[in-house]
């Protein structure tokens, strides 16, 4: 056999009865040779919790995301801290509005919720990085990501708001905008818009390839964000496509995007390793409501060891190629992580 990286000395190894003289297993057989050998670091600095907020009320667990709550704002500076202590390095926030309108007005607004919230986390813990989610199907009555006119969704109308919400959070201390409603040229006008209104400073986390995927149905519950009419196929990718999403990234990185992201994560780690081979920009992978509430609804059976399971799946993100993951998982993960393996 021809000496392999892996054993240069194998043809100088005592054979063994077998007539083995590379053995794979050597290195699997302590803790300590794994860790050596180990490819893929999964680390506590990788992970961004998504965090849901409201106005007020109490602190709602959302039926279909067991251990995800929608957060009123006053209880919002504990859970912040709680995060930060875990030495997650980021949050994203999506908003509960008080009204839905057709234009998606709260969305943008000075007193809007997410507007609030990043006021609040920033206040509570100032160094916790605030990324908030760009897109209007949360705030609009017909639950679409942009402007609907005659049953369609228009995507440059729809730009100037996309750019207008960037720049309230950003007015409100977010350090990260992301934007995610997929119309075409969202991240330069957002980037124009913010260095226009002084917030250069402000980073993109632009969802790239964000596919039309049938894994936000729990997040849709939470954010109350399902379409009144249709779905998103107009916008959204289609799942079938792998090269489109190479296109969709070097546009986003063209037009000024600091991090692309692919969304979802599991189905899609084919995606997030042609994007990691082609592009150098950080890349991040959105482990999404759906994939999170089926390793829940395992578990809570018996059915699956959750830890074990949840540790693998955000292993082999980053074993794909992802430097960063959104996952509902963020806290739980942590505090594994820490415990140790
Ligand atoms: C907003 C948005 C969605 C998600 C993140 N941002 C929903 C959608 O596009 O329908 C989904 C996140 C998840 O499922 O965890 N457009």
């Amino acid at each position: 056999m021809e000496a392999s990286r892996w054993a240069p000395e194998a043809t100088e190894l005592a054979e063994g009865s077998a007539g083995l003289s590379t053995r794979p297993r050597r290195l699997r057989r302590v803790d300590n040779l794994r860790r050596l050998a180990r490819e893929t670091r999964l680390a506590v600095d990788n992970l961004i919790y998504p965090l849901f907020v409201v106005h007020g009320g109490p602190k709602e667990e959302i039926p279909s995301m067991p251990g995800i709550y929608r957060w009123p704002l006053e209880l919002l500076p504990e859970e912040a801290e709680e995060v930060a202590t875990l030495g997650i390095p980021a949050v994203i926030l999506f908003g509960l509005p008080a009204y839905k309108d057709a234009q998606g007005g709260e969305a943008y607004a000075d007193d809007g919720v997410v507007q609030r919230a990043v006021r609040v986390v920033k206040t509570a813990v100032p160094e916790l990085v605030v990324m908030t989610d760009v897109c209007l199907c949360e705030y609009t009555d017909h639950g679409h990501c942009g402007i609907v006119r005659g049953g369609q969704v228009l995507n440059d109308e729809t730009l100037d708001v996309l750019g207008r919400i960037a720049v309230s959070y950003a007015a409100a201390g977010a350090d990260v905008v992301a934007p995610s409603a997929m119309m075409d040229g969202q991240v330069g006008a957002i980037r124009a818009a913010l260095d226009e209104a002084g917030f250069p400073q402000v980073a993109i986390l632009a969802y790239a390839a964000k596919y039309a995927s049938a894994f936000y149905g729990p997040f849709r519950d939470a954010a109350d964000s399902a379409p009144a009419f249709g779905d998103r196929r107009a916008y959204q990718m289609d799942p079938s496509n792998a090269r489109e999403a190479l296109r969709e990234v070097a546009l986003d990185i063209q037009e000024g995007a600091d991090m692309v992201m692919v969304k979802p994560a599991l189905a899609y780690l084919d995606v997030i390793r042609r994007v990691r081979d082609a592009f150098d920009c950080p890349l991040a992978a959105y482990n999404v409501s759906g994939e999170y509430s089926m390793v829940k609804a395992a578990a809570q059976r018996g059915w699956i060891d959750e830890r074990a399971a949840v540790l693998e799946m955000l292993t082999a993100i980053r074993r794909a190629g992802a430097d960063m993951l959104l996952t509902y998982f963020a806290k739980d993960a942590a505090r594994w992580l820490r415990e140790g393996r």
